[in-house]
């Protein structure tokens, strides 16, 4: 599927309903994996993401500390993990932050930038967002 976002406020709104339309997610985690270029919108889909989970902090991108976490409130939903691989050397830091426990549960939502480092631990069913910056504030955008 591919979607055109014209603005940010439109690339959160993307966003926002795609995770409403995954979840709850049949077996494990809800897995999102983002990839695109610096600056491509990858944060912003994520705080799109989040506003939709009823997370009220402001989500900021976790490049310098690989993970960051937030608590769910409302619903069955616990958590909500943002990881960035931007910086990453090896996979091996990823599993190092209890990768497996955190996919394993059903009640967390994951977003991965720069997921296409971690293809190789990835749960199969992880949906693959591309984004593409087209100028300007186009922006292409291809689920798997
Ligand atoms: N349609 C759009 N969707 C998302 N971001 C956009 C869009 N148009 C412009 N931008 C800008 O592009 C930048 C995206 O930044 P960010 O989300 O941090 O990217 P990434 O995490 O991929 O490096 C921001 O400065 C944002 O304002
Ligand atoms: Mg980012």
């Amino acid at each position: 599927m591919r979607y055109i976002s014209l603005s940010v406020g439109e690339t959160k709104k993307f966003a926002a309903e795609l995770v409403k339309k995954n979840y709850p997610s049949k077996k494990g985690a809800l897995v999102f994996g983002l990839v695109g270029e610096l600056g491509a919108g990858k944060t912003h889909f994520a705080q799109g993401a989040a506003v939709a989970l009823g997370i009220k902090r402001n989500i900021t991108s976790p490049t310098f500390v690989l993970m960051k976490k937030y608590g769910i409130s409302s619903g069955e939903l616990k958590m909500m993990y943002h990881i960035d691989c931007y910086r990453l050397d090896s996979v091996r830091d990823i599993l190092d932050l209890g990768w497996s426990k955190i996919i394993l549960d059903r009640r967390n939502v994951v977003f991965v930038e720069w997921a296409e480092k971690i293809k190789s631990i990835l749960p199969r069913d992880t949906i693959l967002i591309f984004i593409k910056d087209l100028g300007g504030e186009k922006r292409e955008i291809t689920i798997d």
